[in-house]
C-alpha cells in the first residue's frame, strides 16, 4: 500500500516530498509522471482506489490539470485526500474546495510546512474514512475544551492561552486548536507570529459551519504542530459573529481535536458565556493585585449564580512578585478559591510576547515557564486519573 502518491515529472519537487515523508511519517511513496496520470485520470484514480491515502499534485501540473483530476478523484475516490500546489489566493481556495481538494501549499514552502501538510492530508483521510464508516464514525473525539478567562484585561491571558496550546502541542501533536475569541482585539496571532490567511469570520461562514473538512481548511498551521483560528482582521467583522456561532463552532472543533484552547476577551460577554457553556475546564487568570482579584471573586461568584460554571476549574495567579506586599494566602482570601499555579512576574515572559514565541516553544525553563508547564501538566490525562490533588496550594 502506497500512503503517499505524487503527480510530478519536477524532480526536485519530488526529492523534498520524498525527503519530508522519510523523516516525519510512516508509510510509502509512489511517483507517477504528469503526462501519463493526466492523460488518463479516471484509471488513474481506479489504480489507487482503497490504496492510496494522499495524492500530491506537483508544481508541474496546470492548474486545469489539476482541478480536472481533483473532480474525478472526488466523484469515484472521495476519501482520497488531495493536495495542491499553487498559490493559496481565496479565488484558488473556492475552485479547489468544489473539487474537494483541502490542502494548497505554496510552491515555495518549505520541508516543516510540507511536513504539516501532509499530516494534515492524512487527517482528512482518515475523518473522511470514519465518516464513510459509521462504526469508526462512533469514536469521533470529543475533545477537552480549555478557555482562559479573566474580568480585568492585562492580566496574562493570551500568555498564557498560547502557552497551553504549545505545551499541549507536545503531548499530542497536530491535536490542538487555540481559537482566539477576543474577537475585537485578539492578538493570539501576534503572540504566535502567525499572518493568518482566515479567520474566525471565515469559520462561521455556512459552508464551514455545515462541513469540518472546510472549517479545517480555515485554520493556520503554527510551526509548534498546533493550528490556531485567528480573531477576526477588523472589529467591525467581528461584531457580526453571534453566541450561537461560537457555540456551534466550539463543538465543530472538539470533535476534531483532542484539546481546544480558547483566548477570550476580558470580562464575561455573552460571547464569552457561550464559550464558557462548552468548556470541560476553565482557567481563572489573576495577577498580582487587589483589584484583579476582587474582580476574580466576583466573575466567580456572578457564574456561581447563573449555574454554568463547568466541572474542572484552575485558578492562576500570574505576574506574582514578593515587591507587592501581597502573600499568596491574601490572594486566595481575596478570590475565595484556592490558587492552583503561580507564575512569577518576569521579563523573559515579556520578551515571549514582543517576539511572538511563546515560552514553552523554547528549551530554556526559568520559573516563569516551570509555571507554564505546571499548568499545561493539569490536562494530561495523567493527572486526570489522579484523584485528590485537583487543588493543591501553589508556591511562590
Ligand atoms: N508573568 C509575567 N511576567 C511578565 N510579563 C507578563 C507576564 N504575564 C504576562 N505578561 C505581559 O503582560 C502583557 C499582557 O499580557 P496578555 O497575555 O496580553 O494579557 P491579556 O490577554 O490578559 O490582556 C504582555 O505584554 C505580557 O508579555
Ligand atoms: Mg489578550
Amino acid at each position: 500500500m502506497s500512503r503517499f502518491v505524487i503527480v510530478s515529472s519536477d524532480a526536485a519537487f519530488e526529492q523534498l516530498v520524498r525527503a519530508v515523508i522519510a523523516v516525519g511519517h510512516r508509510g510509502t511513496l509512489e511517483v507517477l509522471p504528469t503526462e501519463a496520470a493526466v492523460a488518463d485520470a479516471p484509471e488513474l484514480v481506479a489504480a489507487l482506489t482503497d490504496r492510496a491515502e494522499v495524492l500530491v499534485l506537483g508544481p508541474d501540473l496546470t492548474l486545469e490539470d489539476a482541478l480536472r483530476l481533483a473532480t474525478v478523484v472526488d466523484v469515484r475516490y472521495p476519501e482520497l485526500s488531495v493536495v495542491l500546489i499553487g498559490a493559496s489566493d481565496s479565488d484558488l481556495v473556492v475552485q479547489a474546495m468544489r473539487v474537494g481538494i483541502r490542502h494548497i501549499l505554496s510552491p515555495d514552502a518549505d520541508a516543516a510546512t510540507i511536513r504539516l501538510e501532509l499530516e494534515r492530508a492524512c487527517q482528512t483521510f482518515a475523518s473522511r474514512q470514519r465518516t464513510r464508516n459509521p462504526v469508526a464514525a462512533a469514536s469521533q473525539r470529543d475533545g477537552r475544551v480549555i478557555g482562559v478567562f479573566s474580568p480585568k484585561g492585562g492580566v496574562g491571558k493570551t500568555t498564557i492561552a498560547t502557552n497551553i496550546a504549545v505545551g499541549l502541542g507536545k503531548i499530542a501533536p497536530m491535536s490542538v486548536v487555540i481559537v482566539d475569541l477576543d474577537l475585537q482585539f485578539g492578538d493570539v496571532a501576534s503572540g504566535l507570529y502567525l499572518e493568518p490567511n482566515h479567520t474566525v469570520t471565515d469559520a462561521v461562514s455556512a459552508p464551514a459551519s455545515a462541513d469540518t473538512l472546510v472549517l479545517k481548511a480555515f485554520l493556520t498551521v503554527h510551526p509548534a504542530g498546533i493550528y490556531a483560528m485567528c480573531a477576526p482582521k477588523s472589529p467591525a467583522e467581528a461584531d457580526q459573529i453571534t453566541p450561537s456561532q461560537v457555540t456551534h463552532l466550539l463543538g465543530q472543533l472538539a470533535q476534531q481535536f483532542d484539546y481546544v484552547v480558547i483566548d477570550t476577551a476580558p470580562g464575561l460577554p455573552e460571547l464569552g458565556l457561550a464559550a464558557m457553556e462548552q468548556c470541560t475546564d476553565i482557567v481563572w487568570v489573576s495577577a498580582m493585585d487587589v483589584p484583579s482579584a476582587r474582580g476574580l471573586r466576583s466573575g466567580i461568584d456572578t457564574l456561581k449564580q447563573l449555574d454554568i460554571l463547568p466541572s474542572k476549574r484552575h485558578v492562576v495567579l500570574n505576574m506574582t512578585d514578593s515587591r507587592t506586599g501581597l502573600t499568596v494566602q491574601d490572594m486566595e482570601s481575596t478570590i475565595g478559591a484556592p490558587i492552583d499555579v503561580a507564575i512569577p512576574r518576569l521579563r523573559s515572559v515579556a520578551f515571549a510576547t514582543n517576539r511572538g514565541v511563546p515560552l514553552l516553544q523554547e528549551p530554556g525553563r526559568d520559573r516563569a515557564a516551570r509555571g507554564m508547564k505546571q499548568l499545561v501538566d493539569r490536562f494530561t490525562p495523567e493527572w486526570t486519573s489522579k484523584s485528590g490533588k485537583q487543588h493543591r496550594r501553589a508556591v511562590i
